[in-house]
């Protein structure tokens, strides 16, 4: 089925310091090889970054991200964590948007864009996720939903800056409740998505993952969807074995 290129990322969300991350690490390496049309992401939590990293060099398939990061390159910024930072322990990529920042710590559309930009401009891979709330999608929402948090990212970026984004769509919904989005709604989206890009200019291919509750029952369906390029996984990402497993079945 899978002739495409998939990517399969692990957002640790907080868990996982770095005496877990190294063990994770190491059976993790033991139960998967590398495999050409697979790229392994992990976010794991800030403190964890180094640790992973060092634990897991030398496996060109797998990418280290952070959760969060500040758009600044330093200052006065108190937890932050910056960029340059990030990329100096071993970061390539970063979450910008994540729902639960967004809901719980106040990220903005615009520290989206701004993340997003300054990711770009300092050579990492932003993960830009968008998603409609529960109310949002039986209110009818979605779509505009979907469209607000695009836009100022839109804005930001010239259009050839988007052959080096990385999108998903995660419908707060069915983050960490069991309850996916069907493969329909999902592709659905994603359509959407490509279409808002398209109208901005935006020509080149934006790969988009699916997240929410995606586990290793659902997700052969889920990615028999053309239009989804890989998943961004939470609680199904935290053991090794279960990842291992789950990213072995496509
Ligand atoms: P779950 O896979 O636990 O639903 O979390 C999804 C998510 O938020 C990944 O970023």
């Amino acid at each position: 089925m899978m002739d495409r290129s998939l990517i399969f990322a692990a957002n640790w969300k907080m868990n996982l310091g770095p005496t877990e991350a190294r063990r994770y690490a190491e059976r993790f390496l033991s139960l998967t090889s590398p495999i050409k049309s697979r790229s392994l992401w992990f976010f794991p939590p800030a403190v964890s970054l180094g640790a992973l990293c060092e634990a897991t060099r030398g496996r060109a398939d797998l990418r280290i991200g952070m959760q969060n990061v500040h758009w600044e390159p330093k200052g006065a910024f108190t937890g932050e964590t910056s960029i340059p930072m990030a990329m100096e322990a071993g970061a390539g990529a970063i979450l910008a948007g994540h729902s639960e920042r967004r809901q719980l710590f106040g990220e903005t559309d615009e520290y989206v864009a701004r993340k997003t930009k300054a990711a770009l401009n300092l050579g990492v891979t932003p993960l830009v996720c968008v998603g409609e709330t529960l109310g949002e999608r039986d209110g009818g929402r979605t779509e505009s939903v979907i469209v607000r948090q695009l836009t100022p990212v839109v804005d930001a970026l010239e259009p050839a800056e988007w052959n080096r984004v990385v999108l998903a769509y995660e419908p707060v919904w069915a983050i960490g409740t069991g309850k996916n989005a069907t493969p329909d709604d999902a592709a659905q989206i994603h359509e959407l998505i490509r279409m808002e890009l398209g109208r901005n200019g935006v020509a080149v291919r934006v790969p988009i993952l699916y997240g929410g509750s995606v586990n290793s029952g659902n997700v052969l369906s889920l990615l028999a969807r053309p239009q989804l390029d890989g998943v961004l996984v939470g609680g199904a990402s935290l053991d090794p074995e279960g990842w291992a497993e789950l990213v072995g079945l496509s």
